[in-house]
């Protein structure tokens, strides 16, 4: 796989699976956006990535439910590097909410888990049609089935909404040349959960359970996500577009 000259966009790179997309496209010399909000996590990102290959990655701070901070990452990426090819649509929250909480954790969490990505994603087609770039979004297992052990009811249903976006757009952009695919992952190590409000004892617990009962006796690390979300934004997967690629360790089978 080969990122020379390659502008990519990756949101959530401050953390997680989107802080190991950056430094392994890094190594493949991508010109890296880098997009977060936490600016000590961006900075240590963006100096791995720079170790790398010595290639400066931009770093635009951004709330992505801010419709003028999501504006401002293309025009600053525009500015840098006057073209787009890769849109990586990592970053999401896991807000926890059931039926019983009212609508609050569903406006919470589709603001930054669809709504941020569908306003970004318009802004960077032109630029991808141009370039016959790709996008590849970030979704999840709770895609396909509820998460029977955490309230998890409106992360499950943006996750279901992002990969019918998946699906549409890549059957809209597919005649100008434009793939869009989605990488679903099972239990990853990341900060997701913490971040989600569960204590660390909570989450040494979640990991526990899904390491002794997952069929492959594991959760995933960010780079085996990273790997393949790169894949699928790299030329060797020129004829995939439109498709749900799962990455959990046999979640699904149980
Ligand atoms: N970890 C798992 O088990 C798992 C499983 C399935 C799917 N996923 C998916 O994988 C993707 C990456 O998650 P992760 O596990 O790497 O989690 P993470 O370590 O918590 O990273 C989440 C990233 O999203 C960014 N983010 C969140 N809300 C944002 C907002 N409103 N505006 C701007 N940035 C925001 C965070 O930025 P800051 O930290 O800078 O605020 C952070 O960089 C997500 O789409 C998640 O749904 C994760």
């Amino acid at each position: 796989m080969d990122f020379n000259n390659k502008v990519v966009i990756i949101t959530g790179a401050s953390s997680g699976i989107g802080a190991a997309v950056a430094q392994m496209a890094a190594k493949q010399s991508a010109q890296l956006v880098l997009v977060g909000r936490n600016m000590v996590n961006l900075n240590n990102v963006a100096t791995k990535c720079e170790v790398a290959k010595g290639i400066k990655p931009i770093i635009v701070q951004a709330e992505l439910t801010n419709d003028e901070d999501v504006k401002n990452i293309v025009s600053k990426t525009v500015k840098a590097f006057d073209r787009i090819d890769v849109l990586v649509n990592n970053a999401a929250v896991g807000v926890r909410g059931s039926i019983k909480d009212g609508i609050e954790p569903y406006d919470r969490v589709m603001a930054c888990n669809m709504r941020s990505v569908y306003l970004l994603t318009s802004l960077v087609t032109p630029y991808l049609i141009k370039s016959k770039g790709n996008i590849v979004n970030v979704s999840s297992v709770a895609a396909f089935k509820p998460i029977n052990d955490v309230d998890y009811l409106p992360y499950c249903i943006s996750k279901a909404a992002l990969d019918q976006f998946t699906k549409c757009v890549a059957l809209e952009l597919g005649s100008e040349g434009v793939r869009v695919n989605s990488v679903n992952p099972g239990g990853t190590r990341t900060p997701f959960a913490e971040n989600a409000g569960f204590s660390k004892k909570q989450v040494d617990k979640l990991y526990e359970s899904r390491n002794k009962n997952y069929p492959l006796r594991k959760i995933a690390e960010s780079e085996d996500v990273a790997d393949l979300i790169l894949y699928l934004a790299s030329d060797r997967a020129r004829s995939i577009t439109g498709s749900l690629y799962v990455i959990d360790n046999g979640e699904m089978l149980l």
